[in-house]
């Protein structure tokens, strides 16, 4: 499971409430996956998360975009590799169905990666914007 705690804010309350809601949806499938929900049902909870992601990220790039962001190319690539493992898990739940690792995937290329990315990446856009949109 993933937990939000307030020194992941970004500074920015539109993208902090986004990033609890991809925190929410990403614990909608260890849920489904611990509740052995089957793999119809978490692999429809996954395309919600990846569904959720997609919009996020969008979200956050047309912001960087306003911004003009010089580092922007570089974060754009990093979201595509989250989304591309999202890509990839889906594929095995709906050729394997749920097994035994799959908690362990999820946490080191959801959540490690969530984590990582909001405190490192996102954390240096939210100081860039800060320091940007008082002029
Ligand atoms: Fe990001």
């Amino acid at each position: 499971m993933i937990k939000w705690q307030d020194t992941l804010s970004v500074g920015i309350e539109m993208i902090d409430e986004e990033h609890k809601e991809l925190f929410k949806r990403v614990n909608d499938v260890f849920d489904a996956c611990m509740r052995q929900q089957g793999q119809e049902k978490v692999y429809e909870i996954i395309g919600f998360l990846k569904q959720y992601t997609v919009k996020h990220f969008g979200d956050e790039e047309r912001l960087l975009e306003k911004y003009k962001y010089p580092e922007l190319p570089i974060h754009k690539k990093l979201h595509e590799k989250f989304v591309d493992d999202i890509k990839e898990i889906e594929k095995d739940i709906k050729e394997n169905g749920v097994n035994v690792s799959i908690i362990t995937t999820l946490n080191r290329k959801l959540v490690d990666w969530l984590i990582n990315h909001i405190s490192k990446a996102d954390k240096r856009y939210g100081e860039y914007i800060k320091a940007h949109s008082a002029d």
